[in-house]
């Protein structure tokens, strides 16, 4: 039986991925390459729907690299690689833009709200169709499984549909892919305003834990976190977002149960829980700072790694086009 396939991609849009990208979405990577065929795509052609400079737009596709293989997705067992070197995305792209709804786009609630926070002007269209290149990403490689966080889930969701509608017109053709989204975790809150998402674009810059900050930086945000009124440590997401939102990082992290934690808090103050939070994420953080910083000590070894794995991932999404434009009837 062969294994089935994973596939998912992350944005090089900063200097460093965050706790919510880490616990909702690149923990499950690295899992997954456990009995999969995974394929890992750091997707420099999506983080483009931005204005980007060229200089952080290398650095950051490198930096994106070093942070993967050092928070354990291996090379030799996974595809990692880096989407604009592989053609065929853009090339599927096309062909997903074309057989998607306008009114269906438009339903895209990342779309809907990127673009009301920017303005229809500085809004580009590739932000629009967006989704239908995320699709391609995933159907190329005919995936089972898309692990990603919750935010993700419409745009799986879409995936599935464009899938199932080119199957039943012209001929099976693609896997229809399911999403991977663990109940826990799969959205990591701002830990200044605890009841909206982690996020490098709209959080708080004291909001975000990022991987790659320093360990006194993140034990200072962490210790700065906004918590709730009263001062019992307790799982409630309504009454207490920003504990909640702790108690799901510790928990993630320490391997320790929500209600064990709870315990061990019990009587305790709030002040104590977040100086146990930040050390459990330093901690879990620092050996995978420091694996990065030396793997980016020598970029040209990231560089060769990644176009062995688009040499990899060339082979199957090539196959896959093919297929998919011999049943369109294009003549080849
Ligand atoms: P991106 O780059 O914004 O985020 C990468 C992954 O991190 C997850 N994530 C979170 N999970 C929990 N809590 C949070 N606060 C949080 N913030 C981010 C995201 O759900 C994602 O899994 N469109 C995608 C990139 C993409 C992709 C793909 C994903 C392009 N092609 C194909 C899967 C398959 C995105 O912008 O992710």
């Amino acid at each position: 039986m062969s294994l089935k396939r994973v596939l998912s991609g992350i944005q090089p849009t900063s200097d460093s991925f965050h706790l919510g990208n880490y616990v909702g979405a690149l923990r499950q990577w690295v899992a997954l390459q456990e009995g999969h065929d995974a394929y890992y795509c750091i997707v420099d052609l999506h983080a483009l729907t931005m204005e980007t400079d060229p200089a952080l737009m290398r650095k950051r596709t490198l930096a994106s690299a070093a942070q993967l293989i050092a928070l354990g997705i291996d090379p030799n067992r996974s595809t990692l690689f880096v989407q604009s070197q592989v053609a065929q995305h853009n090339q599927l792209g096309w062909i997903m833009e074309c057989i998607t709804g306008f009114g269906e786009a438009s339903r895209m609630t990342q779309f809907k709200d990127k673009s009301s926070k920017n303005g229809s002007d500085s809004t580009k269209v590739g932000l629009f169709t967006y989704p239908m290149l995320q699709a391609a990403d995933i159907l190329l490689y005919q995936a089972d499984l898309v692990p990603v966080g919750e935010d993700q889930r419409q745009h799986i969701e879409l995936t599935r549909d464009l899938a199932t509608r080119f199957n039943s017109r012209y001929g099976q053709t693609f896997q229809i892919p399911e999403g991977f989204i663990l109940k826990a975790g799969a959205k990591i809150n701002d830990i200044q305003e605890p009841t909206a998402k982690m996020s490098k674009s709209s959080g708080t810059s004291n909001g975000v834990i990022e991987l790659m900050d320093t360990p006194e930086s993140n034990t200072k945000k962490i210790k700065s976190a906004v918590t709730d009124t009263g001062r019992e440590v307790r799982f409630d997401e309504k009454e207490k977002p920003g504990i909640s939102n702790l108690l799901t990082i510790h928990s993630a992290l320490s391997g320790q149960t929500i209600s064990s934690i709870e315990k061990d808090f019990d009587g305790k103050g709030y002040g104590d829980f977040k100086s146990a939070v930040a050390e459990v994420v330093v901690e879990y953080l620092r050996p995978i700072r420091t694996r990065a910083l030396e793997l980016l000590e020598d970029e040209s070894h990231l560089i060769t790694l990644l176009s062995q794995g688009a040499a990899k991932a060339r082979v199957v999404a090539a196959q896959t086009l093919d297929e998919t434009y011999k049943n369109l009837g294009l003549v080849q």
